[in-house]
């Protein structure tokens, strides 16, 4: 889907489409990475029958969200790095203001992919998940996490625990709780699956962070396709460097079985296996 939404016939209301710039969005966004945002969307769409092409739609929209959030992430701004999925980062592989445009306009495809009307045949579905995304990638979500993120790399005192959780919440939890809650706005759960699919999200977004921690300490750069040790190097505030690993390690598993436990009750009769399998995956992974 992705693919399909990257091509260089300009869209309705588009100008041209500029192929350096097309090149780095493609770049970006095929051949790599876990896919696990989208793998969210589609499983939690999944729980409520839905299927199809608007599904497919939600999960590229939050994956090119997120490898927005990564072209800005490597930058020299920001962390600095030069490796990202096995191959150069964006801005190495191109340059910066490319990588900077390239976050920009997948930012920017991200909404229109779920304002469009081939996501959903109902306007307030698509006003929801338009709103969820922006809520969750803003302010008060990813950006304002990765602002909270390098703030504290200059901190003279080290974050406290609460802080570290909150920051981990906006800058990784939010897009995570966002996809789980983008399948179940299109498969039209009520309220009480919602809210127990919402804290699902929130802990495996947990997990998931302080697994990336833990992989920057312990990982193998080979199976990560990105550089090791760059969290103590940069005074990255993390709960491995609040606590160490081994705290650490138990605190992801706590989330991880909190996840588990949440999804009960979202279950009622519904197969939720493969969430569970999801949240394992989480604090299991090698890369
Ligand atoms: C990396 O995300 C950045 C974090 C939020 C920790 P992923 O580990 O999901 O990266 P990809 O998509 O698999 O490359
Ligand atoms: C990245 O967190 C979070 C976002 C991109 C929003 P990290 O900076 O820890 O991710 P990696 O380790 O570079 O993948
Ligand atoms: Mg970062
Ligand atoms: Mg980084
Ligand atoms: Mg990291």
């Amino acid at each position: 889907m992705i693919d399909a939404l990257l091509q260089p016939e300009p869209a309705p209301e588009e100008l041209a489409r500029p192929p350096r710039l097309l090149a780095a969005m493609r770049y970006s966004c095929l051949d790599g990475g876990k896919r696990l945002r989208p793998f969210l969307v589609i499983e939690t769409a999944r729980l409520f029958g839905a299927a199809g092409e608007g599904v497919l739609r939600a999960a590229a929209a939050v994956e090119m969200l997120h490898c927005y959030s990564l072209a800005h992430d490597d930058l020299p701004a920001m962390d600095n790095d030069d490796f990202r999925r096995g191959r150069p980062s964006l801005h190495r592989a191109f340059d910066e203001a490319t990588a900077i445009l390239t976050g920009d306009a997948l930012q920017t495809l991200a909404f229109d992919t779920l304002a469009d009307a081939a996501t959903h045949p109902l306007p307030q579905v698509r006003a929801e998940l338009v709103l969820g995304l922006a809520r969750a990638s803003g302010l008060g979500g990813m950006a304002g996490g990765q602002a909270l993120d390098l703030e504290a790399e200059q901190n003279s005192t080290p974050l406290t625990e609460p802080q570290i959780m909150l920051l981990q919440s906006m800058k990784t939890g939010a897009l995570l709780r966002f996809s789980v809650e983008a399948g179940a706005i299109i498969g039209g759960a009520d309220g009480a699956t919602r809210s127990a699919l919402r804290r699902y999200g929130s802990a495996l977004g947990a997990a998931f962070q302080i697994a990336d921690d833990i992989l920057d300490v312990e990982g193998e750069a080979a199976a990560m396709g990105k550089r090791g040790g760059k969290d103590a190097q940069r005074n990255k505030a993390t709960l491995v460097s609040a606590m160490g690993v081994e705290a650490a390690r138990q605190r992801c598993a706590d989330h991880v079985s909190d996840a588990i436990a949440a999804l009960r009750g979202a279950g009622g009769d519904k197969n939720t296996g493969m969430l569970a399998q999801a949240a394992e995956f989480a604090r299991w992974r090698k890369s």
